[in-house]
């Protein structure tokens, strides 16, 4: 079981990400406790501000260190973090060995950042990690959140129907996945490969092994190189 507590400024954007499939289920079987924190709950002052103008000028908002202090602050109160997550496009790239490493994992905080950024300190003194989906800039860190939760969870063991399909996916051995096909067989005179058919299951499993190989070297050579 992984809890998982999310800051953020814009709770209902997780209300769709996580109320389907894999991860509803994951949720109601008790394999992953999502908490979810209105950053603005933890504003102490009348207005219940959680953003200011930078020190020194310049466009755009900087989140405030107290609210996020106070919010994390209570919730280290009530167990011990493995992480402390910021989501950021400056933080390390986030792939399989990452989403492998935190589905170990057993308490994690990810804080989503809005606005320019959020106070520096914040980043010195509150968070042990950085994370980045892509280099390319969101909104927000919310459905960056939402993308390593949902890699995260999947990987916990009884998350998914078949324990086997999260070990055969892409990426797991460093190859993409083969082609699947189901039925029917002949579709607009469109075929599945003969050998599929054949009942042969040693040389099924060779045959996707090749291609995996096959399509790993023509798509995404870059992950044999990583080897
Ligand atoms: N917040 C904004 N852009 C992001 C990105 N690419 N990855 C993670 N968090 C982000």
């Amino acid at each position: 079981m992984i809890h998982i507590d999310i800051l953020t400024l814009f709770p209902e954007l997780f209300e769709s990400p996580f109320g389907y499939s894999i991860i509803k289920r994951a949720k109601e079987k008790n394999l992953v406790n999502i908490h979810l924190h209105n950053i603005r709950n933890y504003s102490t002052n009348k207005h219940r501000s959680v953003d200011d103008y930078p020190f020194g000028g310049g466009a755009g908002m900087v989140m405030q260190i107290e609210p996020i202090d106070n919010c994390i602050t209570s919730l280290k109160k009530l167990r011990t973090y493995d992480e402390v997550i910021y989501m950021s496009p400056d933080g390390e790239m986030f792939n399989q060995k990452v989403a492998n490493q935190l589905s170990t994992q057993a308490n994690l905080i990810l804080l989503c950042g809005h606005y320019k950024g959020i106070d520096e300190r914040i980043r010195e003194h509150l968070i042990t990690r950085e994370i980045s989906i892509g280099n390319y800039v969101l909104t927000g860190g919310e459905l960056a959140a939402a993308v390593v939760v949902d890699a995260v969870v999947r990987l916990i063991p009884g998350a998914m129907g078949d324990e086997q399909s999260a070990l055969s996916d892409s990426f797991q051995d460093d190859l993409i996945s083969p082609p699947v096909y189901t039925r029917p067989a002949t579709y607009k005179g469109w075929n599945v490969p003969e050998i599929l058919l054949s009942g042969h299951q040693a040389k099924i499993d060779e045959w996707r092994y090749n291609q995996s190989v096959m399509r790993t070297k023509e798509r995404r050579p870059d992950l044999l190189d990583e080897k």
